[in-house]
């Protein structure tokens, strides 16, 4: 009968027979491998992941929507390390029938601001889902919600006019651009009504509003998602 000496199976031995190994392979087994650090994600990176995947990449083009960046760029105070924040400013309305890129513009927007180097918290919305969140739901807080988009620094509110509208539709939309017209908080507001139905469709307290505090976009031509339109 033989007997085999075997080094016990335990953590020590395992680390003992792996350093060996590497040994005879010419790797010093105390060299530590360093996981590579991870490059530093930019804010226009960090706002891309928030961004739909459709807009990711979507570039302002349009020079009234250039030039309310400018402004907006310009009005930023200077925060921490130098960089301008977002303050009050101009709001802007995007106006153009289905499918022209205003919802494009809307993030090509937010794109070069952080592109430029703005500091931006920032929040986006279709009026839509807006009502559909106030709706009472259990575990959320929809005042809270509200409350979220009316402060924040830059909202994007999109497809105002679009969902079916009614006192308490209206109400809220006066609440929200209320309260982001006495602060002078930028907005990015899109529309596929013209500006004269838009009146209808929200109240006349939110289009006086939007009136005063918005620069105006029309987008005009074809449903860009029609490729085969002629
Ligand atoms: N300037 C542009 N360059 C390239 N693609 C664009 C441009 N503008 C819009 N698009 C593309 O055209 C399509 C329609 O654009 P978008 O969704 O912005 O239209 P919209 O005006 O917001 O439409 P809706 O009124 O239905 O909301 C999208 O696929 C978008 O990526
Ligand atoms: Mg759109």
């Amino acid at each position: 009968m033989t007997t085999a000496t075997r080094e016990p199976r335990t953590a020590g031995g395992a680390v003992n027979r792996l350093a060996a190994i590497l040994s005879a392979r010419g790797i010093d087994p105390h060299t530590r491998v360093l996981a590579p650090e991870p490059e530093p994600a930019t804010a226009l990176e960090l706002a891309d992941a928030r961004i739909p995947p459709r807009y990711r990449h979507a570039l302002a083009d349009h020079p009234r929507v250039t030039a309310w960046v400018t402004a907006i760029t310009a009005a930023g105070r200077p925060g921490p390390g130098g960089a301008p924040g977002i303050a009050t400013g101009p709001s802007l309305l995007i106006a153009g029938p289905t499918g022209t890129g205003k919802t494009h513009q809307a993030y090509g927007a937010i794109r070069s601001l952080l592109a430029a180097g703005v500091r931006l918290r920032w929040a986006s919305t279709t009026a839509a889902d807006l009502y559909a969140a106030q709706r009472p739901q259990h575990g959320t807080d929809p005042e809270q919600q509200l409350w979220r988009l009316a402060r924040c620094p830059l909202l994007l509110l999109d497809d105002l006019g679009a969902a079916k509208q009614s006192a308490w539709t209206e109400e809220l939309t006066y609440r929200l651009v209320n309260h982001r017209y006495n602060h002078m908080l930028p907005t990015l507001v899109t529309t596929n009504l013209p500006v004269a139905e838009l009146r209808d469709a929200v109240g006349d307290r939110v289009a006086s509003r939007l009136a005063e505090m918005t620069d105006r976009v029309i987008l005009t031509g074809r449903d860009r998602r029609r490729h085969d339109a002629s």
